[in-house]
């Protein structure tokens, strides 16, 4: 057995994982999402994310991502209603927000607060039905907690929902209690469906790694909002506002790009692991962002576009490779047009991804792509000490000498 254990651990010892990062490792099917990173496609349950721009709004999309089709009228006003229904939070959630530090970071109340939603559950079981529900009430209230939030760090009132407006609008009136006008409500709205669903990124596969275990939806939306705050992933776009804010003025952005480059640093809402051309998420958002920076006589549009022409040409000529905008890129000038926070830019990207985890909780709980998921559990190469048959030995606390 030694011998065997032997055999096998030296064996690993010499080795380093080829997977790092489980870059293109197939871990599941699913029928929620597909990308196609060489064309630059990005469908959702089978429809385009750009035909889904032109004629979907946020709830229909939603209502697509957690079912297998495009609703009937029927089923879509129910699910809106109950999106409606559902703009609130539990009375000591919202207690329980009025005593946070007002520094705390919006990622990081989100994510309490989620996992806190769990003690309110109504649902008996964890059948589909009752994952269903659960869906719907955390796509809901997690605009809910978010607009609650940022009133209260604030020190303003916090404003009641208003069921006239759509998902998006409310999310904005809520926020801010000013109604936007049709115009910024929708492109809001479309900003939410193209963040809705991206796959296995790593909040979704957090939020599956989770669901794998059988743990409940609010633990594996929880892990997803933890993946999502960091800055290689929804954490992006604040710093791409950061950049843009201390590049301030179009004819700087040269400078300022080449400098980082130089000193290898990234460049952020720049590359993307899957897309190997544009990503058509970016393509959407410039326009949405030229045409705010138009509506709102800001410069944010032009500077951003001289951040992707400089880091392309930069990139061609230093390391003779190709580089895209991905979704962050833009969405940072169009938050800040549509007079968002900047913290906020990660959490408005769970407000919209919702949709998405919760499609993926359910189709890794219910096992609606063959074959049937299981437990994640990867595989680890050891390349730590190697001192013999049974390991190092043991030396007694009182002997150990400190290293030099
Ligand atoms: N700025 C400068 N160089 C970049 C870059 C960027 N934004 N993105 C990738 N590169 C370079 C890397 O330095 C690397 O160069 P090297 O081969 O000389 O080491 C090469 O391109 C490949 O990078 P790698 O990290 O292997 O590519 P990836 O496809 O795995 O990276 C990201 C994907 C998203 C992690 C990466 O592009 C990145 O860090 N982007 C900035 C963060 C961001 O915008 N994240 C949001 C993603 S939606």
């Amino acid at each position: 057995m030694t011998e065997l254990f032997n055999t096998h651990f030296s064996q690993y010892h010499k080795v380093q994982t080829k997977n790092i990062g489980l870059r293109n490792i197939e871990v599941a099917d699913t029928k929620i999402c597909a990308i196609d990173g060489i064309n630059g496609k990005l469908i959702y349950r089978g429809y385009d994310i750009l035909d889904l721009v032109k004629k979907s709004n946020f709830e229909e999309t939603a209502c697509l991502l957690l079912n297998d089709d495009l609703p009937t009228e029927k089923i879509l006003d129910d699910f809106s209603h109950r999106l409606t229904e559902a703009r609130n939070i539990p009375e000591d959630v919202e207690k329980n927000l009025k005593n946070l530090p007002k520094t705390a970071n919006p990622m990081d109340v989100v994510q309490s607060r989620v996992s806190e939603l769990a003690a309110y559950d109504k649902e008996k079981g964890d059948d589909r039905h009752a994952n269903y529900n659960r869906a719907i009430d955390l796509i809901s209230k997690i605009p809910i907690i978010i607009s609650y939030w940022e009133r209260i760090r604030t020190g303003k009132e916090i404003i009641p929902p208003s069921s006239n407006l759509g998902h998006a609008g409310n999310f904005l009136y809520m926020l801010t209690g000013k109604e936007p006008d049709s115009e910024i409500a929708r492109i809001f709205d479309i900003c939410l469906i193209l963040h809705a669903e991206h796959s296995f990124n790593a909040s979704t596969f957090a939020a599956r790694e989770v669901a794998s275990t059988r743990a409940h939806m609010y633990a594996a939306v929880s892990a997803a909002i933890g993946a999502l705050s960091g800055e290689l992933h929804g954490g992006a776009n604040f710093q791409v506002m950061k950049m843009l804010l201390e590049i301030q003025t179009e004819d700087r952005a040269e400078q300022w790009i080449k400098e980082k480059l130089a000193k290898g640093e990234r460049i952020m809402g720049m590359g993307h692991a899957v897309y190997k051309t544009f990503d058509p998420r970016a393509e959407v958002l410039r326009e949405l962002s030229r045409r705010l920076s138009e509506k709102t006589g800001q410069p944010w549009y032009k500077i951003t576009k001289k951040v992707e022409d400089i880091t392309e040409e930069e990139m061609k000529k230093v390391k003779g490779s190709d580089i895209f905008p991905n979704v962050d890129l833009y969405s940072a000038s169009t938050y800040y047009m549509l007079g968002i926070p900047m913290d906020l830019n990660t959490p408005i990207f769970a407000v919209s991804r919702a949709a998405g985890w919760t499609a993926h909780v359910i189709e890794e709980k219910f096992a609606e792509a063959q074959p049937k998921p299981m437990l994640y559990r990867p595989k680890a190469v050891y390349v730590g000490k190697y001192c013999g048959p049974s390991g190092c030995e043991y030396v007694p606390i009182e002997k150990r000498v400190t290293p030099s």
